[in-house]
């Protein structure tokens, strides 16, 4: 029998990378956006950084007003975050780690050690109608922490079964995805809506896609890598059509 559809949430950050490494305005960020969207993706996703490496204030502001599908805003706790999201009222808001000398987000936000620093902004973010949702590892005390705080959504941190996959470690990645799929079923069991993501690929996204629980998958860093060689649209619907493949 197949499992309900897995949405896909299309993160266009390093369109901005691009554009800011010349300045100026070329590529758009939002015609990367409306490009995903034509090809079949369910969401955009982008994420603000307090040193606005990639992703701008302008490009939020377009984001919101020019593209149809609903916007995942993934954030640090900063009050100047909170301030810019309640704001916006974007369909989302992720809550990310965020430090400045990382090139990516290395890991998922330790709920449980920061709860009393992250506990108001997730309510004040929920409050104003927004879905949060929190990037954590699969880890059940993260989970219930999450689901204790009055989080929607739990994303889990995919970033060391892709490295695992990649590496070749067949065993790892194994041990490591079914670490992911106790963890979905343990946050499902909680009420929590599973999305996962980072570092998914063509290559390892079927056996993640394929987790039951699972609703969301944020993927970025790939598919604008691959839309260097096959253009952003087929990038997207193939990556679309791995994931309805691996529900069927
Ligand atoms: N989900 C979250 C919370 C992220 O921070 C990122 C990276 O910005 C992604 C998903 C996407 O990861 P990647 O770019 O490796 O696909």
């Amino acid at each position: 029998m197949a499992l309900p559809p897995v949405r896909l949430g299309v993160n266009i950050d390093h369109v901005a990378t691009i554009r800011n490494a010349r300045g100026g305005e070329h590529p758009d960020p939002v015609r990367a956006a409306r490009q995903a969207s034509e090809a079949g993706a369910d969401g955009i996703t982008a994420h603000l950084r307090e040193d606005r490496r990639h992703i701008t204030d302008g490009d939020i502001d377009r984001l919101m007003e020019e593209i149809d599908l609903p916007l995942n805003l993934e954030m640090a706790t900063t009050p100047e975050m909170l301030d810019i999201a309640l704001r916006h009222r974007p369909h989302a808001c992720c809550l990310v780690p965020e430090k400045r000398e990382e090139r990516t987000t290395e890991g998922g936000l330790d709920v449980a050690a920061g709860h009393n620093h992250i506990a108001p902004y997730v309510r004040q973010l929920s409050d104003a109608g927004i879905r949060v949702s929190l990037f954590i590892e699969p880890d059940p005390v993260q989970i219930a922490v999450a689901e204790a705080m009055g989080a929607a959504v739990v994303e889990l941190h995919t970033g060391a079964y892709c490295e695992a996959a990649l590496r070749g470690d067949v065993d790892e990645a194994q041990h490591l995805l079914e670490r992911l799929s106790l963890a979905s079923t343990i946050a499902h069991d909680r009420g929590l809506e599973v999305h996962a993501g980072h570092g998914l690929t063509y290559d390892t996204v079927t056996p993640v896609a394929a987790i039951p629980e699972l609703v969301e998958l944020n993927i970025g860093h790939f598919l604008m890598g691959e839309a260097i060689f096959r253009g952003l649209r087929e990038a997207v619907s193939t990556m679309c059509g791995l994931i309805a493949d691996a529900r069927s």
